[in-house]
């Protein structure tokens, strides 16, 4: 019987099945190296989806100055549907989000699947890089996802200024 997804901090001890599940989700999948180097970072949220008692995808998140940047998400093949990412995301977000604080990423044009799934969580597309993608020359939308200020935050200074900062480069 399936049992609930679960979610953990990802591992260097996960890496092998990473890679595995990355090579079958990415025409250009990441190196371990790329993976290692994100694991290392103090200021990242890293995270393990496990369905069965197996790896079934992860979530890697790096911050970069006030913004965070959802720099991989891929759930295995044989797992996809099933609400791994979404359990993905949302353990993220739970980690995460903060009133007034901003998250980015890039998708390929034509992967309707994962915009779908960005969408649900309040992601929306602001803008292309033109051939962002090497190995065809394919556009990136640049998503972004917002966390609302709520009328009771913005007593505090600090919430009211991060709102009023709130704009998504063009
Ligand atoms: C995109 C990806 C991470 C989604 O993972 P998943 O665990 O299957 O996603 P979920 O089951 O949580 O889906 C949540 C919602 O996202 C949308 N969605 C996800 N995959 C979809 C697809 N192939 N087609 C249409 N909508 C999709 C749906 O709205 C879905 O809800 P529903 O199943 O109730 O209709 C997975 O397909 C994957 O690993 N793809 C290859 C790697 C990749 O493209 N990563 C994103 C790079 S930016």
């Amino acid at each position: 019987m399936t049992e609930p997804v679960t979610i953990r901090p990802l591992s260097y001890a996960d890496l092998p099945q990473v890679l595995s599940i990355e090579r079958r989700a990415f025409p250009t999948p990441w190196s371990l190296a790329m993976f290692v180097l994100e694991l290392s970072k103090p200021s990242g949220i890293c995270l393990a989806a496990m369905l069965d008692r197996r790896l079934a995808g992860y979530v890697v998140c790096s911050r970069y100055d006030t913004v965070w940047h959802l720099m991989n998400v891929a759930v295995d093949v044989t797992r996809r549907r099933e609400g791994v990412a979404s359990a993905l995301l949302g353990a993220l977000f739970d980690r995460a989000d903060r009133p007034g604080e901003r998250y980015t990423l890039e998708v390929r044009r034509s992967n309707a699947g994962a915009i779908s799934l960005y969408e649900g969580f309040g992601f929306r597309g602001a803008g292309y890089r033109r051939g962002y993608y090497h190995d065809n020359r394919e556009d990136a939308l640049i998503m972004w996802r917002t966390v609302a200020v709520q009328a009771a935050d913005r007593a505090d200074p600090e919430a009211e200024r991060s709102a009023r900062d709130d704009r998504a480069p063009a």
